[in-house]
């Protein structure tokens, strides 16, 4: 069982508040015809402020009431995949408090907390995406040692880092790609990288996380990731 680490808030400075106002503005008018419809139902549900970084305790409390799960602390500690996972089976999903520093606002290789909250969040507030979350959680466990790392990838090539075919139209999926305006503007200018979402092609992608990314897979809807999933 983990524990939900308390950790105090950090203090944020206005020049914090003004790279997550940025952020948002920027990063709405890139996305707003682009991200799925489902995305958008997220959003709603998820009432970002997006003039002042979130407090991550009013947060967690939100998602609690919205769909029982919580936000705990990543900032402490470096996850490995395998706490990751146990993370999520306790319905806790791990957040950041750390703030790209505005010379950054492109790209950030670390995770921050623009990447949890406009990425990861709204879709963490729809059970039906939460049902697949569950689902490779439950498959990584129980999957062998040395075969996890597939497991890792397929997480990596669909909740990080996917893309998904709703109306006919290739759309960021991946948190990774809405959450960071370079690499989403790269992925939809790069047809070319495209390959047809499979478990094999997933599980098998190289994943990294220091620089663009030289392949996406394009799942044809959520239903294909459902399909695929089902018997996890
Ligand atoms: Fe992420």
């Amino acid at each position: 069982m983990t524990t939900l680490k308390n950790a105090p808030q950090r203090s944020y400075s206005e020049t914090d508040h003004d790279t997550w106002r940025r952020l948002i503005a920027r990063q709405l008018s890139l996305v707003k015809d682009a991200a799925p419809q489902m995305y958008w139902e997220g959003f709603e549900r998820l009432k970002l402020d997006q003039q002042r970084l979130p407090v991550q305790e009013e947060m967690s409390e939100r998602l609690y009431n919205l769909v029982g799960w919580r936000l705990s602390n990543a900032q402490d500690e470096y996850l490995k995949p395998v706490d990751w996972f146990i993370h999520l089976r306790e319905r806790h999903f791990p957040v950041t408090d750390y703030i790209r520093p505005p010379e950054d606002i492109e790209f950030t290789p670390l995770p921050d907390l623009f990447h949890e909250y406009f990425g990861h969040l709204a879709w963490m507030t729809l059970p039906r995406y939460l049902t697949v979350v569950d689902r490779i959680t439950r498959k990584y466990l129980a999957t062998p040692e040395e075969d996890r790392q597939y497991i890792a990838n397929f997480w990596w090539f669909t909740i990080e880092f996917g893309l998904i075919r709703e109306d006919g139209k290739v759309r960021p999926f991946g948190a990774g790609l809405l959450s960071s305006p370079g690499e989403f503007q790269y992925s939809m200018a790069h047809p070319e990288l495209y390959k047809p979402f499979t478990f094999e092609g997933a599980s098998h992608g190289t994943s990294k996380p220091y620089a663009f990314h030289d392949e996406y897979f394009v799942i044809d809807g959520f239903e294909q990731l459902e399909a695929v999933t089902a018997d996890w």
